[in-house]
């Protein structure tokens, strides 16, 4: 759930800190990697051997350490995580924070790091209620720090109003839902293709090929994974309908274009299915029998998908095709690239065994060229393209923002 994440954890001073250790373990058992900075205060209530035990990492406490400075140092330290959190957050760390001090290796991370901050404030209800800390608590607001708690409940002091830390696992979550809704594509619908189709000649035959959707569904899947809301139009496989995606299964062509369809609109389309070009142009609802002579089909073109969702009027920001060639690979895909009318193609020799395989080998052709990348596992082809996805969405949005 937070495979992947970097979360830098300060420890401020306040009974609460004990819980601290219980968030470390939450966070790591849920994928995180969670560094830890202490604060003098913090190691009155845990030591630095129960952290760096916890979280199985050095444990940083000194701003002016030698060691620390020339291991990590404190920008690096701000700087290498996805998330600082500080829990618990005393009255005087909010304040320092507030009022940009930079005295110790907590407070001076804090100032130096740009990336999202949230606090989970703990302190007796009578500090939490001080207009100071309101006024420091407003300032941070302003500056889109993140509030978690306080809880009400009964105090280590023996005070009973607001001011306890939130329990660990529901800061847990508060973090869980933050990396959600902060996710690159969050906020985006994307469309994908996947799989063969099958085209009937009868009731029991059909007209079909060798796709397996590994790479449709890897790429769905990655797409989820950073955000999108995504649908999956994908033909007969043997594979589990990914998480998190909305699937439609269906068997034709024709099937498939409806369904794209009717999943319009997105932001993002991605046509890796390998489409059965034809399909038999008579529906026979009758096993065709043998009678000696081999029955004569005659086929008819299918829809291009691709080709329609290039060119529909409510055309997706950004259309990714397949080129599945056995030769002049980048000139074939050049060429399906225009005729298409789409952005990208992801173009793969399919003579090198890529169907069914669980590696793949492509080169992404844009108007601007083609780059090759290496041969890779289809998921990490899959996480690759999204990163390139997310990247364009990016430059798009940096547009959109100087206009
Ligand atoms: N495609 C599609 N609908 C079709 C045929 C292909 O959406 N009826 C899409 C595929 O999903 C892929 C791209 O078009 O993204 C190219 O598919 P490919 O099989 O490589 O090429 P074709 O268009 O079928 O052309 P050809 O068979 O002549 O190479």
């Amino acid at each position: 759930m937070l495979t992947g994440k970097r979360i830098l954890l300060i420890i401020s001073g306040g009974i609460a800190a004990y819980k601290s250790l219980e968030l470390v373990r939450l966070f790591k058992k849920s994928g995180a990697d969670v560094r830890c900075i202490l604060t003098k205060g913090g190691s009155n209530f845990v030591t630095p051997l129960s952290v760096a035990a916890i979280s199985e990492e050095q444990v940083f406490t000194d701003l002016f350490s030698l060691k620390d400075e020339t291991e990590m140092g404190h920008i690096r330290l701000s700087r290498e995580a996805d998330l600082v959190l500080v829990a618990p957050a005393s009255a005087n760390i909010l304040g320092q924070m507030a009022h940009g001090l930079a005295e110790d290796l907590a407070s001076t991370t804090l100032l130096a790091t740009n990336k999202p901050v949230m606090v989970c404030p703990a302190m007796n209800p009578m500090m939490w209620e001080h207009p100071a800390t309101q006024e420091n608590l407003e300032t941070l607001k302003t500056r889109s720090i993140h509030i978690i708690g306080p809880a009400d409940g009964d105090m280590a002091c023996g005070e009973t109003g607001t001011g306890r830390m939130s329990e660990p696992q529901d800061i847990h979550d508060s973090v869980l839902r933050f990396f959600d809704s902060h996710k690159p594509l969050s906020g985006f619908s994307a469309l994908v293709t996947s799989g063969p189709t099958y085209e009937p000649i009868d009731p029991v035959r059909f007209i079909g090929n060798r796709s397996s959707g590994k790479q449709g569904h890897a790429i769905a899947s990655a797409l989820a994974d950073q955000g999108a809301v995504v649908t999956l139009v994908t033909g007969p496989v043997a594979l589990p309908d990914p998480e998190g995606v909305n699937v439609i299964h269906i068997e034709t062509a024709q099937e498939m274009l409806d369904a794209y369809k009717s999943a319009l609109p997105a932001d993002i389309a991605v046509c890796a299915a390998a489409v059965s070009d034809w399909r038999t142009e008579d529906q026979v609802n009758q096993k065709i029998k043998k009678n000696g002579a081999a029955p004569k089909l005659t086929l008819t073109e299918n829809p291009d998908i691709l080709k329609t969702i290039s060119n529909a009027t409510n055309r997706p920001a950004l259309v990714i095709g397949f080129a599945a060639e056995t030769e002049n690979l980048i000139y074939n895909a050049t060429n399906k690239l225009s005729k298409k009318g789409c952005d990208w193609i992801v173009a793969n020799d399919v003579s090198e065994n890529i169907f069914g395989s669980n590696k793949n080998h492509v080169y992404l052709v844009t108007e601007n060229g083609h780059e090759e990348w290496p041969q890779m596992d289809k998921r990490a082809v899959a996480s690759a393209l999204v990163d390139e996805i997310i990247n364009h969405t990016n430059t798009i949005k940096l547009k959109e923002a100087a206009e």
